[in-house]
């Protein structure tokens, strides 16, 4: 995925070019729109699912989910990554409303905009940064081979897709409380499902059953999504290891005392007191 560029001011992998971002500033936008927006890894998948069952009332759909949820500053494949996979090329306008994207970047950088200056909405999904860090590694080890300590040095000092993860979340945890944002926390969805999808429908304005909230929840639990071909990317080959789609790894909390030594770990922790320190953002780190 080397080398990142920068692209608004962030660093972004090769797929992301500033041309389409550019292009992207020009599109017209609805009150009726929703992004999804994460830091690389934080449960965007998973909360793309919840959006697009909320929008279908709980039916599931046979169409993919990044055609559904495009990622939209991703542009056509460029190294070992096929990003076709992830996004087609597409005509915004042939979306059809209502609409839902995915980005991954900051608040203030993303193309259309920051969202106190755009109609619609915005989902920001928070995860902790050590399972964050863990889940990324996994996932793009399947791309190129990387060497942990590296992997980590380098990530902790904000060389990782869409730059420092610490910063990305507080870009928009500072602005958790306008109305057309909703901040989610991956442990949360983790603890309680049901309330996730909940909050999401009425940020959405959908007035959704209990039944179909239920319905929800068994739809995008980690198990039926991982065996789910519209949402498991089964479609991107190379995230097929042993004839298992592999982007839906594990799906839990604190995976990361798996892989940090005691060392990154206490890194890590130092890192987030000091940055977090004052913000009043807590995440849950098991
Ligand atoms: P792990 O690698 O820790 O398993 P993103 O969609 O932002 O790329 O995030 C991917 C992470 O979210 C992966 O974490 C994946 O397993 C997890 N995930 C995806 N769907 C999930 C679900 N329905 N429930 C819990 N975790 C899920």
């Amino acid at each position: 995925m080397d080398p990142h560029h920068l692209v608004n001011g962030v660093l972004v992998p090769p797929f992301v070019l500033q041309s389409r971002v550019d292009k992207l500033k020009q599109m017209d936008l609805y009150l009726d729109d929703v992004w999804v927006v994460s830091y690389p890894k934080s449960g965007t998948t998973w909360t793309q699912q919840i959006v697009r069952l909320i929008r279908n009332n709980g039916e599931r759909m046979n169409t993919k989910i990044s055609d559904d949820v495009p990622y939209l500053e991703a542009t056509a494949a460029v190294g070992s990554m096929n990003v076709d996979d992830y996004c087609s090329e597409l005509n915004l306008e042939d979306l059809p409303r209502p609409r839902a994207f995915k980005s991954h970047f900051p608040y203030n950088c993303l193309p259309c905009g920051p969202p106190h200056t755009t109609p619609c909405k915005y989902i920001y999904v928070a995860r902790n940064p050590k399972d964050v860090v863990v889940s990324l590694y996994c996932f793009l080890q399947g791309f190129a081979g990387l060497e942990w300590d590296k992997f980590w040095k380098s990530h902790i000092e904000g060389n990782s897709p869409y730059g420092d993860h610490i910063a990305h979340l507080l870009s928009w945890w500072a602005h958790k409380d306008e109305e057309n944002v909703l901040f989610l926390k991956y442990e949360d969805m983790k603890k309680d499902p049901s309330r996730a999808v909940s909050q999401i429908a009425s940020f959405l304005g959908a007035d959704l059953s209990a039944d179909t909230i239920s319905k929800i929840v068994d739809l995008t639990s980690f198990k039926k999504m991982k065996a789910d071909n519209t949402a498991n990317f089964s479609w991107d080959k190379a995230s097929i290891k042993d004839g298992e789609p592999t982007f839906l790894r594990k799906g839990i909390v604190g995976d990361w005392k798996n892989i940090l030594t005691p060392e990154q770990s206490a890194q890590m922790d130092a890192t987030w007191e000091e940055k977090q320190k004052g913000t009043g953002l807590i995440l849950d780190f098991e």
